[in-house]
């Protein structure tokens, strides 16, 4: 059975705290739903993870659908969020139109939208629709080129607008929301004013639940780990190593062996001959 909105929240209130990880596949969704993670997230960073473009902004509807799908084919257990990509829901119209693909045909339990209050009719429309959303606020990528890279809401006026989204974003009726790149204390202030769960990555331990990129913490890049990260693996190099065993197998005539192919009567073997 597939994990509720409700159990979740029922989860947090009994001082849980949620774990959700980015998923793009059917293969790395199988493994996830054998792990104990509670979501999934099909981010747009599959733009930059999965697709190799260096934001999140080149991201199709049509590219989260087949991962969405593939995702939930995937999975059995966890609740599957699916992000809706850079100017999908620009208007309520446009948004409820993007959700339909995602939740309708991919057949994701929730979206999540970037943006505070200048989103929240979006996020109301949806609700009122029967589409969960969740929110995302503090760095949002979809807007790197207004605010780069960076911590969001370090001084006072920035804060507080921080807090002025996320309380907007409940009252439109979001059921959760993801805060980015948020000081620590910061964050935890948030939840404090919120009745739904936060959801944080790089916003410190204070939040409801934390949200990590796959490809982060499994270690599968090498040279790059943001602070917000920790590689509780380090996949990269069982990859390499799995690879060059094989180069070195085939080179040396060690594989494949006997065992990999299927073999045929001598007979018959011998008309063919002639
Ligand atoms: O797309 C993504 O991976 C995300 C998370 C970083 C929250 O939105
Ligand atoms: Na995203």
């Amino acid at each position: 059975m597939r994990t509720t909105i409700g159990q979740l929240a029922r989860g947090v209130t009994e001082g849980q705290r949620l774990v959700m990880v980015t998923c793009y596949d059917y293969t790395s969704a199988r493994l996830a739903d054998r792990s104990g993670v509670d979501l999934l997230l099909v981010g747009d960073s599959l733009g930059m993870v999965m697709l190799g473009h260096d934001s999140t902004l080149p991201v199709t509807l049509e590219d989260m659908v087949r991962a969405a799908r593939a995702v939930v084919r995937g999975s059995t257990r966890p609740l599957v969020v699916g992000d809706l990509p850079f100017l999908t829901y620009t208007t309520a119209s446009d948004a409820v139109a993007a959700a339909r693909r995602l939740m309708g045909e991919a057949g994701v339990q929730s979206v999540k939208l970037e943006g505070g209050a200048e989103v929240a009719p979006q996020v109301e429309t949806l609700v009122q629709a029967g589409v969960p959303v969740m929110g995302h606020i503090g760095f949002t990528p979809q807007s790197v080129n207004q605010l780069g890279v960076r911590v969001q809401g370090r001084d006072a006026p920035a804060a507080a607008q921080l807090i002025r989204d996320a309380l907007a974003l409940e009252a439109a009726g979001a059921w959760a929301v993801v805060l980015e790149l948020v000081p620590a204390q910061l964050a935890a202030e948030v939840t404090a004013h919120l009745s739904i769960p936060t959801i944080g990555i790089g916003a410190g331990a204070g939040c409801a639940g934390q949200v990590q990129v796959w490809h982060d913490l499994l270690g599968l890049y090498e040279d790059f780990v943001p602070r917000h990260a920790r590689q509780f693996r380090t996949l990269a190099d069982q990859i390499v190593g799995g690879l060059d065993d094989y180069v070195a197998a085939v080179r040396a005539g060690d594989f494949p062996g006997a065992e990999h192919a299927a073999t045929m009567d001598q007979q018959v073997l011998a008309q063919v001959r002639g």
